[in-house]
């Protein structure tokens, strides 16, 4: 079968990487890809959002499945389309990918399905926005409605700092019409986790979770980011806690998209608070995560393929995935600056001296005469599995140490916590 894998960034050159190690798999073409991909599949040429362009090449090069990476595809409704034509799409149609592109859509969806999630306002007006803070007179995270690439989720300290997030996405735009209208939603203490799990319009099978860490910074410090790392499994979130997430938040919400006429098909990810009130809903995205999927898939000791066939097809009670008891830890390398402005178009060395278990999935490199180029601002992510957290981390980061880049830049804490604490107090 020959697959397609939408998208360019380093968890779509993982998700190549995994769709290549499958016997059931001819070729593997990217839409668009990047560097990394165009040396171990076939680079389209296509844009992410190109519907029409990406509807032709799945038809002329027999496209078996389609494997959607990132929101503004899935927004764009490529897997519309590929429906529309009878064609195999793993990814949601735009209709149930608003449980992404529109965070007030995503709050009130959960209130009608009865999932567990702090309390939320909805505001179009700046003015409004800041009354209602101003009357509270506490903290509000605040959230821009739409796609926001990342940027669209401020954490203010205090109800000052809840009005400067106000004016930042609402009257300096950071994100443009995204904060056209704004979610204010309650503060809440605890551990963020990410679920992701294969959803078939009616069954849900978890993924193991992960953590991201999105601030820029060590000790979560700095600005936020699309993301500097992560790792899985997560010592807090076993597979107790993975089936009661599932019960309260992934299927509830999985059945009323169903029931409204808008069945859901693809990884579903659920960003999950666990604190003293339990395991509470913050946000769903409507796919992979970045860069969760880079730590989650090597992960999985089976051939993914079949899952992903079996997800579109809405025949996932044939599969029963399986994951390898080994650990990953994952370091995105960036350019220093990022995530505002930085220099690209150096060389990075030391790629090849990698040990084994060690993966570099790149998100933003060109290939220049005499190797890669940084193109971006995350550049790649440094994946190691480990027969532990501990060993996964420490092979991570010796990894790091032989890849180098003009101000190449990078977490030095991940998974640190995972090892000093990794179950709650
Ligand atoms: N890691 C967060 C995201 O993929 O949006």
């Amino acid at each position: 079968m020959n697959v397609l894998i939408v998208g360019s960034g380093a968890r779509e050159h993982a998700l190549t990487w995994k769709a290549l190690q499958s016997p059931l798999t001819s070729a593997v073409y990217c839409a668009p890809g990047n560097a990394a991909t165009a040396a171990i599949a076939v680079n389209s040429g296509l844009q992410a959002t190109d519907v029409v362009g990406i509807a032709r090449f799945v038809a002329e090069r027999e496209i078996g499945l389609t494997v959607i990476g990132p929101e503004a595809a899935v927004a764009a409704g490529v897997a519309d389309r590929l429906i529309a034509d009878g064609r195999l799409v793993f990814g949601p149609t735009a209709a149930a990918g608003r449980i992404e592109s529109s965070k007030a859509f995503a709050k009130s969806l959960m209130a009608r399905a009865g999932v567990p999630t702090p309390a939320h306002h909805v505001f179009d007006d700046p003015a409004r926005a800041k009354d209602f803070v101003r009357g509270e007179r506490r903290p509000f995270v605040v959230k821009a409605d739409g796609l926001a690439k990342g940027k669209g989720t401020l954490v203010p300290r205090d109800a000052d700092e809840t009005l400067e997030c106000i004016d930042t996405l609402m009257l300096r735009k950071t994100v443009g019409a995204a904060a056209d209208r704004i979610v204010l939603e309650e503060k809440i203490d605890g551990r963020e986790v990410s679920l992701m799990a294969l959803v078939d319009g009616d069954r849900v099978v978890p993924l193991p979770p992960a953590c991201d860490y999105k601030r820029a910074l060590d000790g979560d410090k700095g600005p936020n980011t699309g993301g500097m790392g992560g790792y899985s499994p997560v010592g807090f979130f076993g597979p107790e806690e993975i089936d009661r997430a599932v019960t309260a938040v992934l299927k509830p919400v999985v059945q009323r998209l169903r029931d409204e006429g808008t069945p859901y098909y693809g990884c579903l990810y659920a960003g999950l608070m666990v604190g003293p009130s339990g395991v509470q809903a913050l946000e769903f995205n409507a796919r992979f995560g970045d860069p969760e999927a880079q730590v989650v898939l090597p992960r999985l000791s089976g051939d993914v393929v079949p899952w992903l066939e079996a997800t579109a097809r809405g025949a996932l009670g044939e599969i029963n995935p399986s994951w390898s008891g080994r650990s990953t830890v994952g370091v995105v390398l960036a350019s220093r600056g990022y995530p505002g402005t930085y220099q690209t178009g150096y060389p990075v060395e030391g790629l090849g001296t990698l040990e084994p278990d060690v993966f570099a999935f790149h998100a933003a490199t060109t290939a220049g005469p005499a190797g890669y180029l940084t193109a971006g601002g995350r550049v790649l992510t440094l994946v190691a599995l480990g027969d532990s957290i501990g060993e996964a981390r420490e092979r991570a980061y010796r990894n790091v140490d032989r890849i180098r880049f003009q101000g190449m830049t990078y977490r030095h804490d991940l998974a640190l916590r995972e090892i000093e604490a990794p179950v709650l107090p």
